[in-house]
């Protein structure tokens, strides 16, 4: 008899961003905008034919992204995207049945993830006010829990632990030996960070990135830091060669580039300042903490906005329903002013109280 994977079968995924070209991409955070043409020309034409028929090498990058880090590239394994480093944990340090607890909502595959491996996913609801506490998290462990995701910031929440809080999931989590994953793909985007707590502690990994302050979600780069033993497991885990060569000559001439990453944020954060001061002047509710993306309640049906922003302004954002006391609202991707002055225009036009 064929033996098809009946998980797989009842599994729900989202094939539909193939065509997002021509759009003012607020949807999924990434940069709106990219990097300058210049820069991507200059990158590219350090490419040789040799560099593209072997097989990539990943020894100089990783080794580069230790400097940089302060660590030793036994501490890192790269992956294609932090989604494959999300999943190689969930993999290797979860087993069926285990339970995963994550605050809710987050990132959708960190779900998905549990499904497709037969782990029970513990979603920690956000309360009313859109808040949530330590305590909130800490009580939904219970002793078939065995991997704690953290989101910092959170997205789409935006809000962000702070070190005393964190230190505090870090001790209950070892105390009762539970893997801990803290997701900072929107690092760049807010102080707060694990990295040191992962490079010298075990069953903590942080995983980062490239995909939105650096601008490469195309290119698909992001790595996993945490303690040798653990981190080698990831990396079997990996495909063979699961980082092309493109992703890192871009990621190491970003990083290598003066005041580039500065100038970055402060493009894509001087633009969502001037998205809160428009939000702030027109009365509307919204939660902008941290990362790169704003929830925004409107004053007419929100779903209707998002159909209307996309069929006639060409702008793509996200809407997301029974979010606290916010009910269903907007989830915006903030970058340069200039996108978000088309995106204010537009909602001023669409969102007739
Ligand atoms: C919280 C979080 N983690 C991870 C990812 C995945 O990023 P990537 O696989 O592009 O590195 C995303 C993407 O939106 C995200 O929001």
């Amino acid at each position: 008899m064929y033996y098809v994977n009946e998980r797989l079968v009842n599994l729900h995924r989202i094939f539909d961003q193939n065509k997002r070209e021509g759009y003012l991409r607020l949807d999924l955070n990434e940069n709106p905008e990219g990097l300058s043409q210049e820069f991507i020309d200059g990158v590219l034409s350090r490419v040789t034919p040799e560099m593209v028929a072997q097989y990539p090498e990943t020894l100089e990058f990783t080794e580069f992204l230790a400097g940089r880090l302060g660590t030793d590239i036994e501490h890192l394994s790269l992956v294609n995207g932090s989604s494959e480093g999300i999943r190689n944990i969930i993999e290797a340090f979860t087993a069926p049945s285990g339970e995963i607890v994550c605050v809710s909502p987050s990132y959708a595959m960190f779900e998905v993830y549990s499904k497709m491996y037969g782990r029970n996913f513990v979603p920690v609801p956000y309360r009313d006010d859109l808040t949530i506490t330590v305590d909130d998290v800490i009580s939904k462990i219970s002793d078939d829990t065995q991997l704690l995701i953290l989101v910092n910031p959170n997205n789409p929440m935006g809000n962000a632990w702070s070190e005393t809080e964190m230190m505090r999931f870090f001790e209950e989590a070892e105390r009762r030996q539970i893997t801990v994953l803290v997701d900072e793909a929107y690092h760049y985007f807010c102080p707060e960070t694990s990295i040191n707590y992962a490079l010298t502690h075990e069953h903590v990994f942080v995983t980062r990135t490239f995909s939105k302050l650096f601008s490469l979600a195309g290119a698909r780069l992001g790595y996993v830091a945490g303690w040798p033993e653990g981190v080698a497991l990831v990396q079997k885990l990996n495909t063979p060669h699961n980082v092309n060569m493109f992703a890192m000559l871009f990621a190491k001439k970003i990083m290598e580039t003066e005041g580039l990453l500065d100038s970055m944020i402060e493009n894509q954060l001087g633009g969502k300042q001037w998205l809160v001061e428009q939000l702030d002047s027109n009365g509307y509710e919204y939660r902008s903490s941290e990362g790169n993306f704003m929830f925004i309640k409107p004053f007419s049906d929100a779903s209707e906005i998002v159909r209307r922003m996309k069929a006639e302004k060409g702008i793509l954002i996200k809407e997301y329903d029974g979010i606290g006391a916010f009910g269903s609202c907007l989830r915006v991707t903030t970058g340069p002013k200039r996108s978000m002055e088309r995106f204010m225009e537009a909602l001023i036009e669409l969102d007739k109280a």
